[in-house]
Parts: C-alpha cells; sequence; structure tokens
C-alpha cells in the first residue's frame, strides 16, 4: 500500500499551525516567574470540571500528557485489580501502544468498524473477562456514543477507559452515564482539540474509586515551572517555514519518503509518568477559556468547506467526519489509487496533508513483542484516509483558503 508523504510546495495550508502560541506562551513564560502553582493548578481543574461536567474536580488529576495519564492509571489498576492485558485498536496513535508497554502490561488489539468503533460482537466476546481493560478512542471529534454499542459497554466487568484526547469536550451523554469503572482521558497536546504545549488530565468517574488514586494528588515542590523557550522557538520556526527565504534558512523539509519508513526508524522507550508543568497548566487554562468562543466562530467557516468537499469528490468522502458534532481534526475517505494524486494536487497548492493511523499489527516492534491479531478493517480504513490541514484553531482564513483549493480542483477536474 502506497504511504509516500507528499509534502508541500509553499505552506499555505499547514497541519498543525502554531503561530498563535506567540502571545500565550510569551505572556505564560511571564507569568511562570510569579510561581502559586496551587491556585493555578485548582483552578484548571475546576475550568475541566465544569466544561466536562464532571460533579466534583476531585476526580481529576493532572499530567503532562495524555499517555502520562494513560500509564499512571494502568499502572494502578494493574496493582490494584490484578489487571494483565489492555485492549487498544489496532487503528490508533503508538502512544497508546507504547503507553500499555510502559505500564508492563501485555498489548491486545482489536478490529474497528467505519465509525472507528469496536463491533458489537467484539465487545460481547469480553463479557467475562475481569483481568483486563479496553480502550476507546474517540477519533477525530466528539460525538456519543451509539446506545447499543453503549448498553454492551455498560456490560462489562472490565475498567474502560474513554480516550477522548481527540473529542475535546466530552460531556457525560457521550461517554454513557452508569457509575461503572470508567475513566476518561484528555490531551492538550499541540494536535488536540485544545492544541496548546502538552499536558493531559485522567478523570475518574467512579468517586468511591478516587481512594486508589491519592498518590496522584502532587505534593508542594512536585510541580515544575516547565521551559517555556523551546516552544516559543517552535512557534517562531513555523512561523518562518511560511516564507520561501524562511524555509531555506530552517531547511524545512520531510525526513522520511513514507510512512512506513518514519515508523521502522521509530523506538520504544520506557516512560515514567510525570506531572503538568506550570507552565501547561497556564497555557491549558487560558486555552479553555476561550476555547468554546473560538469554535463557534469557526463552526460556520468549517460547514462551508465540508460543502465544497461533498461535491468534489463525493458524500462518501465525508463518511468518516459527517457522525461527529464536532471536527478536531479532518480525514477524508478517498480510494487508495487516488489518493497520491490528490495529496500531489494539494501539497502543489500549499496544503498539507498526512495520512493515519499505521495499523499497530502490522508494525514490526509490537508485532516482535506479542501475537496480534489480523485487523482487516482498519487496514482497509488506513488505506482510504488522507487527513487535511483543519484543526481547532485554523482560522475562517486558513479554512477559506483551503476551502478555495479544493474547490479549484473541482473545477480543474470537470473542465477536463
Ligand atoms: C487518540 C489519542 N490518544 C492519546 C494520545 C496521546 O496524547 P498525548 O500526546 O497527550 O500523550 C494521542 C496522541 O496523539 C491520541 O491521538
Amino acid at each position: 500500500m502506497n504511504t509516500d508523504f507528499t509534502p508541500p510546495q509553499t505552506s499555505k495550508c499547514l497541519l498543525y499551525p502554531s503561530e498563535y502560541r506567540y502571545v500565550p506562551v510569551s505572556y505564560c513564560a511571564l507569568s511562570n516567574l510569579k510561581g502559586d502553582s496551587k491556585q493555578v493548578i485548582s483552578q484548571l481543574r475546576d475550568e475541566i470540571a465544569a466544561v466536562f461536567d464532571i460533579g466534583d474536580s476531585s476526580q481529576i488529576y493532572l499530567f503532562d500528557s495524555a499517555s502520562s495519564a494513560i500509564i499512571a492509571l494502568l499502572a494502578t489498576l494493574k496493582a490494584f485489580s490484578k489487571i494483565k492485558k489492555v485492549y487498544v485498536p489496532s487503528f490508533s496513535c503508538t502512544e497508546l501502544a507504547d503507553s500499555v508497554i510502559s505500564a508492563g502490561l501485555a498489548l491486545c488489539v482489536y478490529d474497528i468498524t467505519d465509525d472507528f468503533r469496536p463491533s458489537h460482537d467484539f465487545v460481547r466476546s469480553l463479557f467475562n473477562e475481569e483481568e483486563a481493560v479496553l480502550i476507546l478512542p474517540a477519533l477525530f471529534g466528539s460525538r456519543p456514543v451509539e446506545a447499543e454499542l453503549m448498553n454492551l459497554i455498560d456490560q462489562l466487568i472490565m475498567p474502560v477507559i474513554f480516550d477522548e484526547a481527540q473529542s475535546f469536550p466530552m460531556p457525560p451523554q457521550y461517554r454513557g452515564t452508569a457509575l461503572n469503572s470508567y475513566f476518561s482521558v484528555i490531551s492538550f497536546g499541540k494536535s488536540k482539540p485544545l492544541s496548546s504545549i502538552g499536558g493531559g488530565a485522567l478523570i475518574v468517574h467512579r468517586p468511591d474509586s478516587n481512594v486508589m488514586f491519592k498518590e496522584f494528588e502532587p505534593e508542594e515542590g512536585d510541580i515544575r515551572q516547565g521551559d517555556w523557550l523551546p516552544h516559543l522557538a517552535s512557534a517562531v520556526r513555523r512561523q518562518l517555514s511560511r516564507y520561501a527565504w524562511g524555509r531555506k534558512a530552517i531547511g524545512f523539509q520531510y525526513r522520511y519518503t513514507n510512512l512506513e519508513a518514519l515508523h521502522s526508524a521509530q523506538q520504544f522507550h520506557v516512560r515514567e509518568p510525570q506531572w503538568i508543568t506550570l507552565l501547561q497548566a497556564r497555557m491549558a487554562l487560558m486555552r479553555l477559556r476561550t476555547f468554546q468562543a473560538y469554535k463557534q466562530r469557526q463552526d460556520m467557516h468549517v460547514a462551508r468547506l465540508l460543502n465544497t468537499l461533498e461535491r468534489t469528490f463525493g458524500k462518501p468522502s465525508l463518511q468518516f467526519v459527517l457522525k461527529r458534532d464536532r471536527q478536531c481534526l479532518l480525514p477524508i475517505r478517498v480510494p487508495n489509487h487516488k489518493r497520491k494524486a490528490i495529496g500531489i494536487y494539494l501539497g502543489q497548492r500549499g496544503a498539507q496533508t498526512t495520512f493515519y493511523y499505521y495499523p499497530l499489527h502490522k508494525m514490526e516492534r509490537y508485532r516482535q513483542l506479542f501475537q496480534l491479531q489480523e485487523c482487516g478493517n482498519s487496514e482497509r480504513i488506513f488505506g482510504e484516509i488522507l487527513l487535511l490541514p483543519i484543526h481547532a484553531d485554523s482560522s475562517p482564513r486558513h479554512i477559506n483558503k483551503l476551502e478555495r483549493i479544493i474547490r479549484q480542483f473541482y473545477e480543474h477536474t470537470t473542465d477536463t
């Protein structure tokens, strides 16, 4: 299967823009000098509780990433509930698989439906398992779990982790309301809805389980300030790459020609979970407070883009996005044999694209460690996805630019 990258020739629409970070990073870096971590952490927990409709902010624990939150949670479940293995969809990020390994547990993969969920039969097959955990990522945006599937999940006796890194915000109806052994994990990473400079949180939905997680409360002095210079440098670098002379000066180019090569070069490192830093917490707080207003401004423009996509590539191209209430990322579905040509067309006009996710069961570094089952549907979906440069932080101007480039593809193909 072809996984060649098609780098953009100019940087009109980049996948993960970062210029918006100048001001907040500079502001947070300055206010960092003042300290008072306790107050910032408690404000951030309160804000998450309000947005996510969590009854009590003491059910929220903050880490330096969603991965850290998952590792800490899995390690605790392993110690308290004798958990031995974790079910992760084969179509999901390597951070999830690596977190399972870092927690010292066995990785099991499962296949997904075209809706990116486990099949009903698969969930039924887990009914009597006790010593496992099921992870359910909600990819590309927020939407409720369909009622029949939720009903089956409610019958599981194993703990369930709703990985909400990409589906923020997530009110209770999205994850079910039963008081089972449910956990949610959110991320403040760069490609996530909140798109900040990292950080993450674990939400324990059953308050009586909180005793298990007492050690996740940082002590006075545990919270580091956090280094602001690399974030500012990366924002400046990305900004410079917008100009041809800037790209020449900083050498904006891809290190790998395709996704397979990128994954083969990656190595696995066992990680220890870390607390959120004060800088991450300040940025997350700031971003959370402006998030809702920002999203509303964006929605209108995304609707127009979706219209153009439907006219250009047909309604099935939107199969992966239409069911979401809100997009975090915008994956279109295109036949595998046309994907590269579309990527090249967009790249030539400055729109950067990529693929998600190389199926875990195909990766040698996991196959060497675990017996992973074949997941044909995940492979098919992976072959059809093209991720467009739309993101929670895309400005209306950026969205309209992309819309124009795609509209021209339509005109270009109907002309010829
Ligand atoms: C679905 C999903 N879960 C978890 C993570 C890990 O998040 P973080 O980068 O905050 O560790 C990612 C990261 O890309 C993700 O896409």
